[in-house]
């Protein structure tokens, strides 16, 4: 049965909060590290510092909470009155028991539910997809959606070509039935498990259990091919993001704001170039955080808000691990 326009619900983003630890890490603190250089990095990533947690005993929880006290409190929202959290993460405080269960519980959430959702950096687009899909279809009123990661607890800081890239923060979002007909307009996701082997952590899953082999051999630290994924994410992120403007009828001229995955700032410049998208319109904040993974686009929410404007229309694109990768048109709806 189809529904009539005047029945649809649309589900927009109703609210934005972040958080960024405080202990900044410098190119010129990597350059005592390993053999680096503040104008390599810079040139090749964009990337000039990013942010590290390092109070003892605080996780990715740690992180996603802060960003949501930071979301309930500008959105004057009563935790009681949320319905689900969902998490989008790679670097979940345990195996097994979820992270979004300890935010639900910390941030005083106690009629919610809540999963994580494992999607590299593409997390928090699919989370997104979820939560808006939750909601336009009416069962729920209120979901929180958090990308967050602690990179620092997977990067190896004596490996020069990850450890210059990542960083740690956390960026939430409020999802609501629209009251004003802008909000969630479509997506254009993707999937394909051909080439795990080019990102990501080798053991700690149940292919590669933890073991002195696999600590000895630094399986659990993040490793990457960077040449063979940057190519890859241009053409992807550019694919997923053509789908989605010849679908609602859109070129790069109506879109007012384009938002990357902020994995290396050369890979966002080629995607909007080969778009056709102004330089003005692209977000960027790669240069003080780094790839955050799944906070990279929440970020770019939280920093860019007071510039939107209602029915501002807005590309978001990632491209991660897995490989996973989509593009989303949003119209923005405060
Ligand atoms: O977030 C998920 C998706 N991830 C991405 O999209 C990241 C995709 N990849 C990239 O962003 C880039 O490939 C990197 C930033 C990782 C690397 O940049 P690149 O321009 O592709 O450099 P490269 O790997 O081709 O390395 C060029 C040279 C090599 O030296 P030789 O073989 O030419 O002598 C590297 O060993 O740069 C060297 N190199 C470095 N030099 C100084 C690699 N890392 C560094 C470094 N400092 N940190």
């Amino acid at each position: 049965m189809q529904l009539s326009d005047k029945h649809k619900l649309k589900a927009a983003i109703t609210g934005v909060g972040g958080y960024l630890p405080d202990d900044i890490l410098t190119n010129s603190d990597l350059e005592k590290m390993v053999d680096t250089s503040d104008e390599w990095i810079v040139t090749r990533t964009g990337i000039r510092e990013r942010r590290l947690l390092k109070i003892a005993n605080k996780g990715t929880s740690y992180l996603c909470v802060k960003a949501i006290e930071d979301l309930l409190s500008k959105t004057d929202t009563d935790p009681l009155t949320i319905d689900a959290v969902i998490l989008a993460t790679v670097t979940p405080d345990f195996q097994v028991s979820p992270t979004s269960s300890v935010i639900i519980s910390e941030i005083g959430a106690h009629n919610a539910f809540g999963f994580d959702l494992s999607a590299a950096c593409s997390g928090f687009l699919y989370a997104l997809s979820t939560a808006t899909s939750y909601v336009s279809s009416g069962r729920y009123q209120k979901v929180i959606v958090v990308g967050g990661d602690m990179m620092s607890s997977l990067v190896d800081y004596t490996d020069r070509t990850t450890c210059i890239l990542f960083g740690d923060g956390a960026g939430a979002v409020l999802i609501e039935p629209s009251q004003n007909g802008f909000g969630f307009e479509d997506e254009y996701c993707r999937s394909d498990g051909y080439n795990q082997m080019l990102l990501g952590v080798k053991a700690g899953g149940s292919l590669y259990p933890t073991s002195i082999e696999t600590v000895k051999n630094k399986w659990h630290k993040l490793y990457q091919d960077g040449p063979t994924v940057y190519k890859r994410a241009v053409s992807e992120m550019y694919n997923a993001t053509f789908e989605i403007l010849k679908r609602n009828g859109l070129d790069a001229d109506t879109i007012d704001f384009f938002l990357a995955h902020q994995a290396n700032k050369r890979i966002i410049d080629s995607t909007a170039n080969r778009i056709g998208i102004d330089s003005v319109k692209v977000l960027l904040n790669i240069d003080r955080y780094g790839n955050t993974t799944c906070a990279t686009i929440p970020l770019l929410l939280y920093d860019y808000e007071n510039q939107f404007k209602i029915g501002s229309k807005m590309i978001i694109t990632a491209f991660g691990g897995g490989f996973t990768w989509g593009s989303a048109y949003l119209t923005w709806a405060y």
